[in-house]
């Protein structure tokens, strides 16, 4: 139960969470029959969507985190993203999903997809358990997304509010707060 449950309320219960991903995962299994897939964890907030993910996955794979940070207070307008805990292995020659917990403005995943397709990979696919397409200032290209969104804040399932809340199994929306 969150601390303040009063202020927060549910968006996705974790079963309807747990039946898109499964959704998502089959879809991926029929992309990549056959081949090994390398996912790509943006940390920290996409780590319980990657395992869950994962456990659904009747495919050979292999994960990597990456982890980064936004230069400064204004770097949500500014787009600069700085890497902080790099790939521990070469992704030349793989296909790669990165996977993300929810893709808002689209300037981290613009700018990451820039760095990662310089690595060559073999293919490069982008999986977003949320999107909240009212907020996008740079297009990405994704493949598998959970659920669209309105523009409202919300923490759970690996989504914080400075720290706070990631632990949640659901999925709940915060009052306003822009
Ligand atoms: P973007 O670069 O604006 O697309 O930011 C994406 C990142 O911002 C996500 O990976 C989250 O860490 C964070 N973020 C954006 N919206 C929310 C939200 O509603 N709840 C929690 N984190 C969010």
């Amino acid at each position: 139960m969150p601390a303040k449950k009063d202020k927060l309320k549910v968006l996705l219960r974790r079963t309807t969470i747990r039946q898109r991903v499964r959704q998502l995962a089959r879809q991926i299994e029929r992309d990549f029959k056959g081949q090994r897939v390398y996912f790509v964890c943006i940390l920290k907030g996409a780590c319980i969507f990657l395992a869950d993910l994962l456990r659904e996955l009747r495919l050979d794979t292999s994960v990597d985190f990456i982890a980064v940070s936004s230069y400064g207070k204004g770097a949500a307008s500014s787009g600069e993203v700085r890497i902080t805990k790099d790939l521990d292995h070469s992704i030349e020659g793989l296909n790669v999903i990165i996977v993300e917990d929810i893709l808002d403005t689209g300037l981290t995943l613009n700018y990451l997809y820039r760095i990662l397709q310089a690595r060559k990979p073999r293919t490069l696919k982008v999986a977003a358990l949320l999107d909240k397409p009212a907020r996008r200032r740079k297009e990405v290209p994704v493949d598998y997304v959970g659920f669209k969104i309105p523009d409202v804040f919300v923490v759970g399932y690996g989504l914080d509010l400075a720290e706070q809340y990631r632990n949640l199994p659901d999925i709940y929306a915060l009052p306003a707060r822009r």
